[in-house]
C-alpha cells in the first residue's frame, strides 16, 4: 500500500547555523519552501496474471505446488526422524543422513509455506495502489468499521474461497508444519534413566581432597572449615569425568551440636558431607557462609541450611542436597560408609521411578 502523505523537509538535511557557503546558495535560491509537491503515485501496471488467465492457473498452480512442497518437507521430517533412531554411538554416517534429512525436510516444510505465500500475494492478490491520507491514531467507529470492511474486503479479493486448490493446500501445510517442532521436544535430553541416582561412590571410599588428591583425617579439620571432596582412586573409573562432576562432595566441619538430628548418623563428630551439586540444574553448590551456614548456588540463587540437613530455604530448588554418609577408618582418615542418600543434581520426571528401581535391584 502506498501513501501521499505530504512531506515536510528533514529535519537532519537542515543547514546548519553557520555554515556560510550554505547561508550563500539559500539567498540566491530564495526561501525553503513550507512543504513539498506532492509528487504523486505512479501510473499502475498490470502483471501478467492481472491480464491472462492462463498466467494467473500457472501461478496458481505454482503457488500450489509450494504448499506440496512444505507438505512432503514435514512428512519427510517425522518420516526421518522414526526411521534415523539415533543412539549416543550413532555412526558418523548416520548422524550425517539423519541432521541431513531432518534439515532438508524442515527447510521444506517451513520454506514451502513462506515462497507460497510471498508468490500468492506478489502473482495473484490484488495489487492495486491505495491512497491513505494521514490522520489521527485513534479511530471513529465510523473508520473502525470502514478497517474491518477492508479486512473483509481483502479476504475476499484474496480468491482463498475462489481457489479451493491453494486455501486446501494452504490448510494442509499450516497444519502439518507444527508437527516437527512438536516432535522434536522429544529429544530435549537423555532421559537420565538412573545415571544420576548412582555415584562412585561406596562404604569404605575414602574422601581426598579435589583436586589433590589427598587423604583427610578427621582430626585436621577445624569448626567452620569447608572442604572440597571427591572419591579416592576417581581416576580410574570408566567415563572420569562424568563420574567425578556427579561425585563432587563438600565437607563441611560444624559443632557436633549443631549438625541437623536426621543428619547425625551419616556425619562423624560433627563433619559432614553433601553433595556439590545444586538440585535445581546442577550448578556447584560452593559458597559457604560460615556464620549462617548456608550454601548458596550462584546460577539462581538457592540457598540450603546445612543446619537443616541442606533443606532447600530461598530459590528455585526443590529438594535437599543429599548427604554422603561417613566415618572414619583404622587410621584415622575420612570414609564413606555408603553411597549418597538421595538422587544427586537437578531432579528430573523419571525420579521417582529410577529411585524405585535401585532400591528394589538393591
Ligand atoms: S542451578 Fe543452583 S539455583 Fe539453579
Amino acid at each position: 500500500m502506498s501513501s501521499n502523505h505530504d512531506l515536510t523537509p528533514a529535519t537532519s538535511s537542515a543547514p546548519a547555523h553557520g555554515d556560510a557557503s550554505t547561508d550563500v546558495a539559500r539567498r540566491e535560491s530564495g526561501p525553503l519552501p513550507e512543504r513539498f509537491e506532492n509528487p504523486g503515485l505512479p501510473p499502475h501496471v498490470d502483471r501478467l496474471a492481472d491480464t491472462d488467465p492462463k498466467a494467473a492457473k500457472r501461478a496458481e498452480r505454482q503457488v500450489a505446488f509450494l504448499f506440496l512442497l512444505s507438505i512432503v518437507g514435514t512428512v519427510l521430517t517425522i518420516t526421518a526422524y522414526f526411521a534415523i533412531p539415533l543412539r549416543d554411538q550413532s555412526e558418523e554416517q548416520i548422524l550425517f543422513w539423519s541432521n541431513l534429512l531432518l534439515g532438508l525436510g524442515i527447510a521444506f516444510a517451513l520454506g514451502g509455506i513462506g515462497f507460497g505465500a510471498v508468490h500468492w500475494a506478489k502473482t495473484l492478490m490484488p495489487d492495486h495502489e491505495v491512497v491513505e491520507e494521514r490522520h489521527s491514531i485513534d479511530g471513529t467507529p465510523e473508520e473502525q468499521a470502514d478497517a474491518a470492511q477492508i479486512l473483509r474486503d481483502g479476504v475476499g479479493e484474496s480468491g482463498i474461497g475462489r481457489r479451493p486448490l491453494i486455501r486446501n493446500t494452504l490448510i494442509g501445510a499450516a497444519a502439518l508444519a507444527p508437527l516437527p517442532a512438536v516432535l522434536l521436544l522429544k529429544d530435549t535430553g537423555p532421559n537420565p534413566e538412573g545415571v544420576l541416582a548412582e555415584t562412585i561412590w561406596t562404604g569404605g571410599t575414602r574422601l581426598v581432597t579435589d583436586p589433590t588428591g589427598d587423604p583427610i583425617r578427621a582430626t585436621d579439620l577445624v569448626v567452620g572449615q569447608v572442604v572440597h571432596v571427591q572419591p579416592a582412586g576417581i581416576e580410574e573409573a570408566d567415563h572420569f569425568l562424568d563420574e567425578k562432576a556427579k561425585a563432587a562432595v563438600l565437607l563441611i566441619r560444624l559443632e557436633p551440636e549443631e549438625v541437623a538430628p536426621e543428619a547425625v548418623e551419616g556425619s562423624y563428630g560433627g563433619i559432614v558431607a553433601y553433595s556439590k551439586i545444586c538440585t535445581h540444574m546442577g550448578c556447584p553448590v560452593a559458597l559457604y557462609e560460615q556464620q549462617t551456614h548456608h550454601l548458596l548456588c550462584p546460577c539462581h540463587q538457592t540457598t540450603f541450611d546445612v543446619l537443616q540437613n541442606c533443606k532447600v530455604i530461598f530459590g528455585p530448588g526443590k529438594r535437599p542436597l543429599p548427604q554422603l554418609p561417613i566415618s572414619v577408618d583404622d587410621e584415622g582418615y575420612l570414609v564413606a560408609t555408603d553411597g549418597f542418600d538421595g538422587t544427586v543434581g537437578p531432579s528430573y520426571w523419571e525420579l521417582e521411578r529410577d529411585r524405585t528401581r535401585i532400591e528394589e535391584e538393591a
